[in-house]
């Protein structure tokens, strides 16, 4: 199992630019099957969840091209089969986006229940709801979610509560319905928008994606189509972060600054320098962190996937925080091996109460789930001393060239691989 070994203390300094959205991408991989034609995809991160995403549409039959750095060309008109097994979608929370994109396509998709709850309570209640509404018949036999419709009808989706993947799934599998589908409660992420895009450009009819209403009128046809992803705003945040953390000076380009603006606030707040350019923002640090409360929230709240990194740097700011974590109901557990570090954090159910502690020192901890390994990696690069990070393929799943990033802007941080890797664990994500 490979670690990352950093040695602490060095404000970051220099240009770093972000990668393609994870969170878009692993539903634009999928969303492929829907198009007649084939597709090209630019800006693709270079992360372990693409590899995945392209590995089941390549098991499934479809022609994947590498045309460049970031760029695939897809083909997936030859896929006619529509099952996942749980070999392929175990390794992956969003392989279950291949039930809305096969059911879309096919009308019926049999697809593994997606595994490994490593944030909590994670059903997909909402999900199946979507594709009931629309006329499908749902079970759940041997791990598998059945999904079978003779037709797929336009209709009313009232979501009970805001969920990303369950909106995203919903569109998949509306696109191509008869009539028109109306989303309601709809998660509002710049990866839905995104996502709307995506299918527009193949010729869906899809309004109010980033409002909380969203209207599909369904379409026969999509054609093939050339889109690029847009940045990934959590990598971003995770940028913006380690700048502050360590005291840097870091320009972040390749940035939408609007898609930031929950993270900038926070920062302004703790007292960062944050400093906004059309697609670039700029973070330095010249006076002391202060305290704040951050509560997660759906977009445009602050994002839970933010939670781990902005707790890690409030350990560093003067006096006593509150974070309150509203979307997942186990997403804290990072804060043991934080506490490894030094930090003074008390947890009570969703609340946790961070005493700054105003620096961390180098220790052995590990990565127990990809933003809280990204939050261990600041910790490491504000710390005193060296801090070893195991299990760092949680982390490679969603942070392209971390390493290699980090290096460029002046960070100490090297991967070890450590012979006699063990089995890879399913992960949320
Ligand atoms: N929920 C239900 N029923 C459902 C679906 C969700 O009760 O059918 C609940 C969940 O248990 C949770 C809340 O609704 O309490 C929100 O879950 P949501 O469906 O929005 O999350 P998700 O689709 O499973 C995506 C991202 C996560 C990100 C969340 C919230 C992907 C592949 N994953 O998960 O990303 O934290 O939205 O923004 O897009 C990450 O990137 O590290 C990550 C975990």
């Amino acid at each position: 199992m490979d670690k990352f070994i950093i040695k602490g203390g060095t404000p970051l300094k220099g240009e770093v630019t972000i990668s393609g959205a994870k969170n878009a991408v692993v539903a634009e991989i999928p969303a492929v099957i829907l198009a007649d034609e084939p597709c090209v995809l630019e800006n693709v991160p270079d992360i372990a969840d693409v590899s995945i995403s392209l590995r089941i549409l390549y098991e499934m039959g479809a022609d994947v091209n590498k045309l460049g750095d970031g760029v695939y060309r897809i083909d997936a008109t030859k896929i006619k089969d529509s099952i996942v097994p749980y070999e392929l979608a175990r390794h992956m929370r969003a392989s279950y986006y291949f039930l809305g994109t096969l059911l879309g396509k096919f009308h019926r998709a049999r697809v593994a229940m997606p595994g490994g709850c490593y944030l909590g309570d994670r059903p997909i209640d909402q999900h199946l709801k979507a594709f009931s509404a629309l006329g499908a018949d749902c079970s759940l036999d041997n791990g598998m979610v059945d999904i079978n419709a003779d037709m797929l009808i336009g209709s009313q989706i009232y979501f009970d509560k805001i969920t990303v993947g369950g909106t995203i799934n919903a569109i998949l599998a509306s696109v191509k319905a008869t009539g028109l589908t109306i989303i309601e409660n709809a998660a509002k992420e710049p990866h839905i928008v995104d996502l709307a895009n995506f299918l527009n450009s193949m010729g869906a009819d899809i309004m109010g994606a980033g409002t909380d209403v969203i209207k599909i009128r369904g379409v026969k046809h999509l054609k093939g189509t050339q889109y690029a992803i847009i940045p990934d705003q959590i990598e971003a945040g995770t940028y913006m972060v380690a700048a502050a953390a360590t005291k840097g000076d870091v320009l972040i380009k390749n940035v939408i600054p609007k898609h930031l603006e929950s993270i900038t606030q926070k920062l302004a707040k703790i007292g960062v320098n944050v400093e906004e350019y059309d697609d670039s923002v700029r973070i330095s640090v010249d006076g002391p962190l202060v305290k704040t409360s951050i509560k997660t929230m759906p977009h445009p709240g602050f994002p839970t996937d933010m939670q781990p990194q902005f707790s890690t740097l409030l350990c560093l700011a003067e006096g006593t925080s509150i974070v309150t974590e509203d979307i997942f109901n186990n997403r804290f557990r990072y804060v043991d091996e934080l506490r490894r570090m030094g930090a003074d954090i008390s947890v009570e159910g969703r609340v946790a109460v961070i005493e700054g502690v105003g620096k961390f020192s180098g220790a052995p901890v590990t990565a127990p789930d990809l933003r809280a390994g990204a939050a261990l990696v600041i910790a490491g690069l504000a710390a005193s001393g060296v801090t070893e990070i195991d299990d760092i393929y949680h982390i490679e799943r969603g942070y392209e060239n971390i390493e290699q990033k980090l290096r460029s802007l002046g960070a100490d941080i090297i991967k070890k691989s450590v012979p006699g890797s063990s089995v890879r664990k399913i992960e949320a994500g």
